[in-house]
């Protein structure tokens, strides 16, 4: 699978990727002497022994472990890593191998592109949202106080090996967070993946290991459909924004719901949430029909948990998104449906019209 940009990173996916790892560190030997093993303590319990005990080239590896958790992917872990590795000798023959999920392959991305001007890299993606999205592009980035991603680069890992097995150390919420994702990449991209979509009942694929088949098929075709966009723009100038669909409104919820702390929602979760205005905002400015609109909104409301908001949530939301609108050249621009399976960018909304979408998402409650 060719992951943008002219230059191909290897994607593996299966319960054998393991067995394709060492056959693809086998044919490194003449220019990797280090491997570096970079993961969180969380992910470090539940995945690094499998990882280890399965690829024996990895058992002398020198592991670097950091605290999970969004707020760690800041620009002190960076520095964390720059020291470990240059303390371990690390130089452009050694492999980052970042195993986690999107906080880890986000940072472990940022430091391997920067350390000595970019060491080679792979990806080992443990979550749902790690396999489909995260660790697809060569998008790496890290926090700058609150504002997400404000600092990175654009640097594709060498190979990507997605062992779905994982999925079974996930919680149920974090199952959902990443299938939103899926669920989006079905709408800008691929009304039949969609369709498929529609047909599947969530909560019986919260048993991974019995659907085995089922995520295998979700996953291959989220990545097929991503590194399809990513080929075109790889530096996201253009088509690749299709991607932000639901993301304007749902990050600005994802805020909001951080900033009430209680129970935040996942990202996932508010991503849904925004598709839901979103979906109001295709149908005024981009021509999608209702009856489209009324499936996402069902696909959405079976699955995730409707989160109120108040009309003081929705300033919020407004000054979250105008704040948001300042730091990009492009303004209020949303990445809105033609149709299902079929997105436009670059589409202005009026402060009016945002809150007309907000508006009614709150008839739902
Ligand atoms: N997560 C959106 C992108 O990679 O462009």
């Amino acid at each position: 699978m060719s992951a943008g940009h002219g230059q191909d990173t290897d994607i593996y996916l299966g319960s054998s990727v393991f067995q394709e790892l060492k056959f693809w560190l086998v044919n490194l030997n003449s220019v990797i002497d280090q491997f570096f093993i970079f993961t969180d303590k969380n992910t470090g319990s539940f995945c690094l022994e499998q990882l280890t005990s399965c690829v024996s080239a990895l058992k002398g590896a020198e592991i670097i472990l950091i605290q999970g958790g969004e707020k760690n992917k800041s620009i002190k872990s960076v520095k964390f890593l720059w020291e470990a590795l240059a303390s371990k000798g690390a130089s452009r023959h050694s492999l980052l191998i970042n195993l986690g999920g999107g906080m880890i392959t986000d940072l472990g991305g940022f430091v391997a592109s920067t350390f000595n001007r970019g060491i080679p890299f792979i990806h080992i993606p443990t979550s749902l949202l790690g396999m489909i999205d995260a660790s697809i592009g060569g998008k790496t980035g890290i926090n700058l106080g609150n504002i997400k991603n404000q600092v990175g680069t654009f640097r594709l890992p060498k190979a990507i090996f997605i062992y779905p097995e994982f999925l079974c150390t996930l919680a149920r919420y974090e199952l959902l967070s990443g299938f939103a994702e899926i669920i989006k990449i079905a709408l800008v991209a691929d009304i039949k993946f969609w369709e498929r979509l529609k047909l599947l009942h969530l909560p019986d694929l919260v048993n991974v290991k019995a659907n085995m088949d089922i995520w295998e098929y979700l996953i291959c075709s989220s990545v097929e459909l991503k590194c399809r966009i990513v080929e075109q723009d790889f530096c996201d100038e253009t088509v690749r924004e299709i991607l932000n669909f639901g993301h304007t409104i749902g990050h600005a919820i994802e805020s909001l719901s951080l900033e009430k702390g209680v129970t935040p929602l996942s990202h996932g979760h508010a991503i849904s949430l925004g598709m839901i205005c979103e979906s109001f905002l295709s149908v005024l400015k981009a021509g999608m029909k209702k009856i489209d609109q009324e499936s996402i909104i069902n696909m959405i409301l079976t699955n995730y948990e409707y989160y109120p908001l108040s009309i003081m949530d929705s300033d919020f939301i407004m000054e979250f998104i105008d704040h948001d609108k300042k730091r990009r050249s492009t303004g209020a621009r949303f990445s809105l449906l033609n149709a299902p399976g079929n997105a436009v960018y670059g589409i202005p909304c009026t402060p009016s019209e945002i809150i007309k979408s907000i508006d009614f998402y709150r008839t739902f409650v």
